[in-house]
This record gives structure tokens, C-alpha cells and sequence, in this order.
């Protein structure tokens, strides 16, 4: 701690002792709705332990919490019953040290239905969304709102709350609604035939119709959820994919590499041919293959066969016992015209 907040510290120690305390107002003053939670927050000095919060909410409704903690959470408040989570709302808090109390600070106000004029509007989540396939056109599913969140199963209300939802399909919008009662809410969507996409709007109207709160999707598209088994299908066919490219990738790599050694001899071949070319005659006739064997003895005993190229290089070396094997090459010189694949 610095100097001058001990100094404040003392200060502060001694003129709560007298009765003309300042208590500081809290700051920050924050609210926060993340689908049905609904959390005020705020910031204050760690400097006065016996700090009591006084937290006011009021608008439509109103209700007094006394908390020492410096965050409330509001949601059983706002989802007590219809009237309550219809409300528009703001929040005042106060720091309360002995008798004495801070100025208030007040929040932005906040509302879920979407007819009250508040700075924070709060949304809600769709359910879950299931958009299947038909044999013409699709139908689109999801729990009824008022059974899949429990806090809008339990608040109170009237039997004619509904929920209303819009399905919007290239253009064309078709709306629809569930009671309270039914378990899911669900649409046909005939046309156009191969929907397979749609985007979703909802609205939770109380039981006069008026006051509204909106629902998003959690997803901006919903597009067609295909079945379970269509999935595994697809998995096998994939995996089959996968391991026959990695095959035929294989056996493509190990190829070019057997010709790239088979190019490399050419090469050095031709390096060879090179010197050799004065010593012998040249010798380049693809229609007389059996050449080869003519001129075995000539070439094969003679400079080539038994020398340099024959049992080094290619003869014993990497083309006739290595890549190409015996049985192509023989044991026989073959003219290096045959190399020209
Ligand atoms: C908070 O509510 C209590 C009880 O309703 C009331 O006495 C008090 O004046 C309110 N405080 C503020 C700051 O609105
Ligand atoms: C509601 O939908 C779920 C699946 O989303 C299904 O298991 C259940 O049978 C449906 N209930 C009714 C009444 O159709």
C-alpha cells in the first residue's frame, strides 16, 4: 500500500468514528443478460470490510436485496412469473457502512420484451433445431420453449401464452405457432422441394398478445440435419477415399523415384556413351531389336559388357539386379536406345 492510501486509510478509520462519514458510491455498475441469466455487477474498494450493498430493482416491478457480495444474480427475479419477465427494469445500488449510505448509482435500463423502449435488449436461444429431410420438401423441429427452458416452465402465466416462429425459405417467409401445451413445435415446409437451408425467427407472446420477447437462433442458417445412419455411410465411404489415394499416392512416389534412378543411369550412361563414342561404331536401330544379342559379343565382351557399363554400372549395378530387375535387363548387354522409355 502507498503512503498516501495508508494515509487515507487512517483517515478514514478515525472520521468513521465521528458521525459525518462519506461512503463512497460503488462504480461499474454493470447488467448482463446471457439468454435467461441475468446478473448485475459492480466494482467497489477493497478498503471498508463491513460494506453492506443495498440493491434496488424497480420498474415494472421492484424488490429491495441486501448483499455484502458485489454481483446479484437477478434471474429468479425476472422469471417469477409472466408480468416479471415482461417488465422493463433499472437497478440502484447503495453502499451501506453502519447507518450511514452512499449516494446510489443507477444501471442502463434492460427488458426482455421487445415493446418496452430500454437501452439493454435480452434475447433468448432457440431450442435446439432439427431441420429433416421429407420426400418433398423438409420439416423443421424444436422443443417448445416453454418446456425446454424450466425457468419458463415454472414462471406463472395464463394459458394463452404462445410462442410464434418464421420460417424464412429462399424469400418466402411461412409463419407458425405452439401453444403451451405442445411438447415440440414443429413446420412443413412443402416448397421449394429440395429446401436445404431456412433461417428462423421466434417471438414468446404473453397471454394478451402484446408483449413479446424475441428468440435467435444459435445458428444465423439451419440447414438439413441428416440421419444418424446417412452419417455412418458417408464416414466408410470417406475413410475408403482416404486410404485409396493414400495407395495410388504410394505407388505413384515409389514409380517416380524408380525412374528418376533409371534417368540418372541414362545420364551417366550418356556421359559414358560420350567417351566411348570415338572407340566404336554407332549403334542406334530400334526396328532391329535382336541387335542386342548380336552384338553382344562385340560390345557386351568388348568395351561395354565386361568394362565400365556392363558389370558396374548397369550390368550388376542399380539397373540390373536393383529396380529394373534381372529379368528385364538379362544378363545380356541391351543397347542403350532400350532406356529411351
Ligand atoms: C430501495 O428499496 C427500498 C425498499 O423498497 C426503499 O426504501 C429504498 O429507498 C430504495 N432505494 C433506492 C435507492 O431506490
Ligand atoms: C418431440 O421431439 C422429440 C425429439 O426432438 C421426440 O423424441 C418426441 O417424441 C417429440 N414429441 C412429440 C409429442 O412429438
Amino acid at each position: 500500500m502507498s503512503l498516501e492510501g495508508t494515509f487515507t486509510a487512517l483517515l478514514l478509520l478515525l472520521v468513521s468514528g465521528g458521525s459525518a462519514v462519506i461512503v463512497p458510491s460503488p462504480t461499474n455498475l454493470k447488467v448482463r443478460c446471457q439468454n435467461l441469466r441475468v446478473t448485475v455487477s459492480w466494482k467497489y474498494s477493497e478498503l471498508q470490510p463491513q460494506t453492506v450493498f443495498s440493491m434496488n430493482i424497480s420498474g415494472s416491478y421492484g424488490k429491495e436485496f441486501r448483499i455484502t457480495d458485489h454481483q446479484y444474480d437477478l434471474s429468479d427475479f425476472i422469471w417469477e412469473s409472466e408480468a416479471h419477465y415482461m417488465g422493463s427494469y433499472y437497478v440502484t445500488v447503495t453502499a451501506i457502512q453502519g447507518g450511514t449510505r452512499s449516494q446510489p448509482v443507477t444501471s442502463e435500463t434492460f427488458a426482455f420484451n421487445s415493446v418496452k423502449t430500454t437501452s439493454i435488449q435480452c434475447e433468448l436461444y432457440f431450442p435446439p433445431v432439427a431441420l429433416i429431410k421429407k420426400d418433398s420438401g423438409a420439416v423443421i423441429s424444436f422443443r417448445n420453449p416453454f418446456h425446454f427452458y424450466r425457468e419458463l416452465n415454472l414462471a406463472k402465466k395464463k394459458d394463452s401464452a404462445s410462442f410464434h416462429f418464421s420460417v424464412v425459405v429462399s424469400n418466402e417467409e411461412f409463419d407458425s405457432e405452439c401453444n403451451l401445451y405442445q411438447e415440440n413445435c414443429t413446420h412443413d415446409i412443402s416448397s421449394p422441394e429440395d429446401v436445404k437451408c431456412v433461417v428462423l425467427n421466434g417471438l414468446l407472446f404473453d397471454s394478451i398478445n402484446v408483449g413479446q420477447v424475441k428468440f435467435i437462433p444459435q445458428k444465423k442458417e439451419i440447414c438439413i440435419t441428416q440421419s444418424t445412419d446417412v452419417y455412418m455411410v458417408t464416414l466408410v465411404i470417406l475413410l475408403s477415399v482416404v486410404v485409396v489415394v493414400l495407395v495410388v499416392v504410394t505407388i505413384i512416389i515409389c514409380k517416380a523415384k524408380a525412374r528418376t534412378n533409371l534417368l540418372e543411369e541414362q545420364d551417366q550412361e550418356e556421359q559414358q556413351e560420350e567417351k566411348e563414342e570415338e572407340h566404336r561404331p554407332y549403334f542406334r536401330d530400334f526396328d532391329r531389336l535382336h541387335f542386342d544379342r548380336l552384338h553382344f559379343g562385340d560390345v557386351g565382351n568388348g568395351d561395354v559388357g565386361d568394362g565400365d557399363v556392363g558389370d558396374g554400372d548397369v550390368g550388376d549395378g542399380d539397373v540390373g539386379d536393383g529396380d529394373v530387375g534381372d529379368g528385364d535387363m538379362g544378363e545380356d548387354y541391351i543397347p542403350r536406345t532400350q532406356f529411351r522409355i
